[in-house]
């Protein structure tokens, strides 16, 4: 039999990678490492150089990180071993190896690592919507501030807008690539803000890959997480908000710019991604 054939049967969505199609679809590393540097500057006066990638996945952003100056270290925290594996074998070993030679990995809760005191810890993709009381939270941002340095300084990127309390599926074709990303919010609770949501994907011969990851939240808002950042003992907090750019006059659409800026006041959003900074 032709095996060719056989090859031709097997559909898209189960040759596909999970880990692959996360990575292009929702991670952004050069952005993020550009705003830490930038906007860690802006706080303390120079540049950052060691990184705690809490909640790391394949750790592509401490990767990154490390790749932007042969001086730059990073430490990858997340509690599950086979996604640390795919990220040494597919990002870290990849980068070759002065660049791996920066990077640790280390499988364990986020709540238990402290050391070693770094200059910027990030936690990315809202995982730590993880916690859901004010308990864990404030335990999480007590254990972040003990892991950092006299001048450290904390980054959580934060989701938010009024149809971040909805149930909502939207689709969003990804650049240069042959799949579809989904995000599916299948239900919100305003009574308590648990947040039930998943990532599906959707390939050209009609296969997909439902819930590739799925994600069990409270929905923070940016003034409990403050409030609590202060309760942790960090001395200041700073929110970064993409600058946007109407570029079609008749139906007021705006569009993003990639450029973050402090602010106090904004109009609210459908849906927006803000970045938080908490000083030590
Ligand atoms: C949404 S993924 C984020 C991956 C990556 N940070 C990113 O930006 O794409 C959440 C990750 O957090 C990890 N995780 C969840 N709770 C954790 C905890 N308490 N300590 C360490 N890792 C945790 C999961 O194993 C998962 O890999």
């Amino acid at each position: 039999m032709d095996k060719s054939n056989i090859k031709s049967l097997v559909r898209m969505a189960q040759q596909a990678d999970r880990h692959v199609l996360y990575q292009k679809s929702v991670q952004a590393p050069e952005t993020e490492i550009e705003l830490m540097i930038e906007t860690y500057r802006e706080i303390r006066g120079w540049e950052p150089i060691s990184l705690r990638e809490d909640f790391c996945g394949t750790a592509l952003l401490a990767t990154e990180w490390c790749k932007t100056d042969p001086q730059r270290t990073a430490q990858g925290v997340d509690l599950d071993q086979a996604t640390l594996d795919w990220g040494r074998e597919h990002n870290v070993l990849d980068a070759g190896d002065d660049v791996a030679s920066r990077v640790e990995l280390v499988c364990e809760n986020v709540l238990k690592v402290q050391q070693p005191k770094v200059d910027i810890t990030c936690a990315f993709n809202f995982s730590f919507n993880g916690f859901k009381t004010r308990e864990q939270l404030l335990a999480y941002f007590e254990a972040a501030r003990k892991g950092l340095n006299d001048n450290g300084v904390l980054v959580l990127d934060v989701y938010g807008g009024t149809e971040s309390m909805d149930e909502v599926e939207e689709e969003r074709e990804v650049d240069d690539e042959d799949f579809t990303y989904i995000w599916h919010q299948e239900s919100f609770n305003p009574i308590d803000h648990a947040l039930k949501c998943h990532i599906h994907f959707a390939f050209p011969d009609g296969s997909r890959l439902n819930r590739a990851f799925s994600y069990d939240w409270r929905l923070w808002t940016l003034p409990e997480l403050r409030e609590l950042l202060h309760d942790a003992g960090f001395s200041s907090t700073h929110v970064y908000w993409e600058e946007f750019e109407d570029t079609d006059e008749e139906d007021d659409y705006l569009e993003g710019t990639g450029n973050y800026r402090e602010v106090d006041a904004i109009d609210n959003q459908e849906s927006w991604i803000s970045y938080l900074f908490a000083a030590v």
